[in-house]
């Protein structure tokens, strides 16, 4: 990793109003700063009493971190409880009758859930799922539309102790296959047809594909949920089941299962700097400490808030800020199939102003485009419920940062950016509303008992505006357990050797400002963040390669407006360099490629095709050219020991 200077651009402070900070959760850095204090005198103490106050235990637990054999820590390990009976029986006395989720469909229509139907529906499905023979431990791939069933569908899985692994709708057949592989699945959960801005997402199919292809047996049932009103869909009788005919006859009642709170919860694929994707497993009592931490110090929860996260469940963001922390807490919350931009871009405001949202979380990359196909639009709708806005995914650019805060929080809302990430669980770094000023661009102070740092290549801490890694330093109760099938791999990827396995490697570069605030510069690794998601290079390249056309392939990332960085895909063809027509032709059948071994967001913005690509004399290639010439930029670096210095010229001019 190399040491980046780095320039403070950002110095506006904007600190919570008076009014804010004193009905906050936690108020004033006198409340931020007490906090902070218990968790250094006394780490364990400190989150032992959080999860006591927060949690509801079947048996409570005695030991709080064993750290025997890190990096594999366990959190009250010796506990029992069960994360859908913290998300549902127990807000049934006092809130049976609250609404749990708002759902908003594509086309505009809406519906309440309760919390005690939620509670009955997570029930029968629960039951569904044992009478299909599914029990604890056994891995469930879900792979569904964003909706009410996605969130019982997981629900469901936590209340018997299945493990769900819950696959994004947007990704491939091959991808599919590849995490049903990797998790030895036995079920699949799917939606015959989803819907999102006004097209159809024909999940079923792209199940049947996956399940044709060699890898996918471990697989004995197919739930299909009836999203779209009709029966074409293919159905392999004996495999397939309806959801609807499997639930109708169950009982509203399911008796949790009482598990540890180190069993395992979900795993949750994301990429990494490998070309395989790395299946990141958590385990549910200190996940479901860090979601309702989060919820109450972060998001500031109240009674009577309307909160709306607009991932979907298929991201982690989804899970702990849709499934399980809004739950958890009792909140109220939207969830929204579609897209912001169906009908148009004032979808999300006038959606704000329909179900008067207090609390909206959304990514930069979104806002962003917004901004684009309408600056006025929020100005519109009545968006005064709104009190508190958030982000996440991604760095958001001051300017994107000021007119959230001006345009849709009308001057009055904290903006809470949140740093974490799929292994984090929760917000690791994000001002408390009432307490922190926030700087627009930066996600200012760790959460109090996150014990963040930037270092240097040695591990020593950097000073301010150096540029270094984002480490944590202590475990925290919500951290990723291991990598599923990969426990090598999980000590070597985020406890490596160079910091003497003992700090947590984010992956990401970050400075501190002259504040103590922390700026998110970048991965640090071969990760490119688009629109927010994770892809990683070389699974970008190895989905190229595998095309009969192409010998050789370079992805990298390249700034980009308005998805933060865009994919440039430098590629060798086995045959001649490709010139005009031709070459677009087959630039064409390769995003379509990539779409269709990894899914769309995967697929290259710009492709460079080439003779070759610039390597040194050992044979490396020089991706560090590559990021200067997708960027446009003059190459000023000394390129004598390249074998093949003339190919940058080509290279240059060969844009499609
Ligand atoms: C990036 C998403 C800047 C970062 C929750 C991290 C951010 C990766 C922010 C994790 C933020 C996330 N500011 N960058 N507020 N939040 N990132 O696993 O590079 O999909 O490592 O989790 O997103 O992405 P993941």
């Amino acid at each position: 990793m190399s040491t980046i200077d780095s320039v403070l651009q950002e110095n506006r402070l904007f600190p919570p109003s008076e009014d804010f900070r004193i009905k906050a959760n936690v108020s004033g850095m006198e409340g931020y700063n007490a906090l902070c204090e218990k968790a250094n005198n006394d780490y364990e103490g400190f989150w032992a009493e959080l999860a006591r106050d927060l949690i509801s235990w079947k048996k409570p637990f005695q030991k709080v971190l064993n750290e025997s054999n890190a990096p594999f820590f366990k959190w009250f390990e010796d506990g029992e409880l069960n994360i859908s009976y913290n998300c549902l029986d127990r807000h049934l006395d006092a809130r049976g009758d609250k609404t749990a989720i708002i759902f908003e469909a594509d086309d505009g229509t809406s519906k309440h859930v309760t919390y005690r139907q939620l509670h009955t529906q997570v029930c029968q499905f629960a039951n569904a799922l044992k009478a299909q023979g599914i029990k604890k431990g056994d891995r469930v791939v879900i792979y569904m539309p964003h909706s009410v069933e996605a969130v019982v569908a997981m629900q469901a899985c936590a209340r018997i102790g299945a493990i769900h692994s819950v696959v994004f709708g947007g990704f491939s057949a091959g991808a599919l296959r590849d995490r049903i592989q990797d998790a030895a699945a036995t079920l699949v959960i799917t939606a015959n047809e989803g819907v999102r801005g006004g097209k159809p997402v024909p999940l079923k199919a792209v199940v049947d594909e996956a399940l044709g292809l060699e890898g996918s047996e471990s697989i004995k049932h197919v739930i299909v949920y009836r999203r779209a009103d009709h029966d074409n869909v293919a159905f392999k009788p004996g495999r397939d089941l309806w959801w609807h005919e499997l639930t109708q006859n169950q009982p509203a009642q399911c008796e949790p299962e009482w598990t540890n709170a180190e069993d395992p919860l979900f795993i949750l694929y994301t990429s990494g700097s490998t070309g395989k994707p790395k299946g990141i497993q958590h385990s549910i009592g200190g996940y479901l400490l860090g979601a309702l931490v989060s919820m109450k110090w972060v998001f500031d929860y109240r009674e009577g808030d309307v909160y709306w996260c607009t991932a979907d469940v298929g991201w982690i963001t989804g899970h702990s800020y849709v499934c399980y922390g809004p739950l958890a807490i009792g909140a109220t919350q939207v969830v929204f199939e579609g897209v912001p931009t169906y009908p148009d871009a004032s979808r999300f405001w006038s959606m704000i102003a329909k179900h008067k949202v207090t609390t909206f979380y959304t990514a930069p990359t979104a806002i962003r485009s917004l901004i684009k196909l309408g600056a006025d639009l929020p100005k519109q709708h009545d968006l005064s419920s709104l009190r508190i806005l958030g982000t996440v995914g991604e760095p958001i650019n001051p300017e994107a940062w000021i007119w959230y805060y001006e345009v849709v929080g009308g001057s009055r809302c904290p903006i809470v950016d949140t740093w974490w990430q799929t292994e984090t669980g929760a917000n690791m770094i994000a001002p408390l509303p009432g307490a922190v000023a926030t700087k627009p661009g930066s996600c200012t102070l760790p959460l109090p008992g996150i014990m963040a740092d930037i270092v240097d290549e040695a591990g020593a801490p950097v000073d301010p505006g150096k540029g270094g890694a984002l480490v944590i330093k202590r475990p925290w109760p919500s951290m990723v357990r291991t990598i599923w099938n990969d426990a090598e791999r999980f000590k070597k990827t985020y406890f490596p050797e160079e910091f003497n396995g003992k700090l947590y490697l984010a992956g990401d570069s970050a400075h501190f400002d002259e504040n103590g605030y922390i700026w998110i510069m970048g991965r640090i690794d071969d990760v490119l963040n688009v629109s927010g998601h994770r892809l990683g290079t070389m699974e970008i390249e190895s989905a190229l390669v595998a095309n009969p056309l192409v010998a050789e392939a370079a992805v990298v990332g390249k700034p980009h407006e308005i998805k933060g960085e865009a994919v440039v895909a430098f590629v060798v063809l086995k045959q001649a360099r490709p010139e005009g027509e031709e070459a677009k032709r087959i630039a064409k059948e390769l995003r379509e490629w990539v779409a269709h071994e990894i899914g769309k967001i995967a697929q290259p913005d710009e492709i460079r095709f080439g003779d070759n690509l610039p390597k040194t004399r050992s044979g490396k290639i020089m991706r560090r050219l590559l990021r200067v010439i997708a960027k446009g930029e003059e190459i000023t670096q000394d390129v004598s020991t390249l074998e093949n210095p003339a190919i940058l010229d080509q290279l240059r001019h060969s844009a499609l």
